[in-house]
């Protein structure tokens, strides 16, 4: 990847709030990248729609087998030449495609290795986190392969959790802080300076 503006190949499943956000960062100049296109595994799902608003070529794929599901999302956004496929409320397992290692990304809303994997994802993982008791929790950006929120890590970001929060006290939290983490994250790629060796992930300058 060179230092420049990356390609973005954007993939969810649902309502696109990470659309929103890394959209508006692009708008605002802070993101170093440009989304090519956005593809989902739910034609009828509210981030396709959001995506199509924008004027971002968008697809969905209403097909439940991953393997055939990655496939077919696999073959139309390649077709953008993108530099960096990146996750954003994705929910099912995703098959990175031959050229891509280490060019896949996903930000999970939890502390990595904690409440994660399958059937982690949404309010669920902020509940099980209340009910939990920790008084840290956060988010995880982590390269994707082929198991629920399993990849390794690339980047992590706390936020404390108050005894009187509520699930969705600590939703909008972490949220606050996915918006900043992921383009900074992605800025990272586009400036060259994310390195993978012995499996760590090592940011130069770091
Ligand atoms: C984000 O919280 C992110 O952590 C997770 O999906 C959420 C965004 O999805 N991967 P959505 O836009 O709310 O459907």
């Amino acid at each position: 990847m060179s230092n420049s503006r990356l390609k973005l190949a954007i993939l969810l499943s649902g309502t696109g709030r990470t659309l929103d956000n890394l959209v508006e960062k692009s708008k605002q100049g802070f993101l170093k990248a440009d989304i090519v296109c956005v593809a989902s595994n739910r034609s009828d799902c509210l981030g396709l729609q959001k995506a199509k608003k924008y004027g971002i070529p968008a697809k969905g794929f209403d097909i439940k087998e991953h393997v055939e599901l990655s496939k077919k999302i696999n073959d139309f956004i390649l077709k953008f030449d993108p530099d960096l496929i990146v996750l954003a409320g994705f929910l099912k397992i995703y098959h990175v495609p031959e050229g891509y290692k280490f060019r896949v990304i996903n930000i999970h809303p939890s502390l990595i290795p904690l409440f994660s994997g399958k059937g982690y994802y949404g309010m669920r993982v902020h509940k099980a986190v209340r009910e939990s008791g920790v008084k840290v929790t956060g988010c995880t950006v982590h390269f994707v392969n082929e198991n629920y929120d399993e990849g390794l890590i690339i980047a992590q970001r706390c936020v404390p959790v108050f005894a009187k929060d509520t699930p969705e006290d600590i939703a909008e939290r972490v949220f606050k802080e996915e918006c900043k983490l992921y383009p900074e994250v992605i800025n990272l790629f586009a400036e060259n300076l994310i390195d993978v060796k012995n499996n760590k992930v090592y940011i130069k300058g770091e």
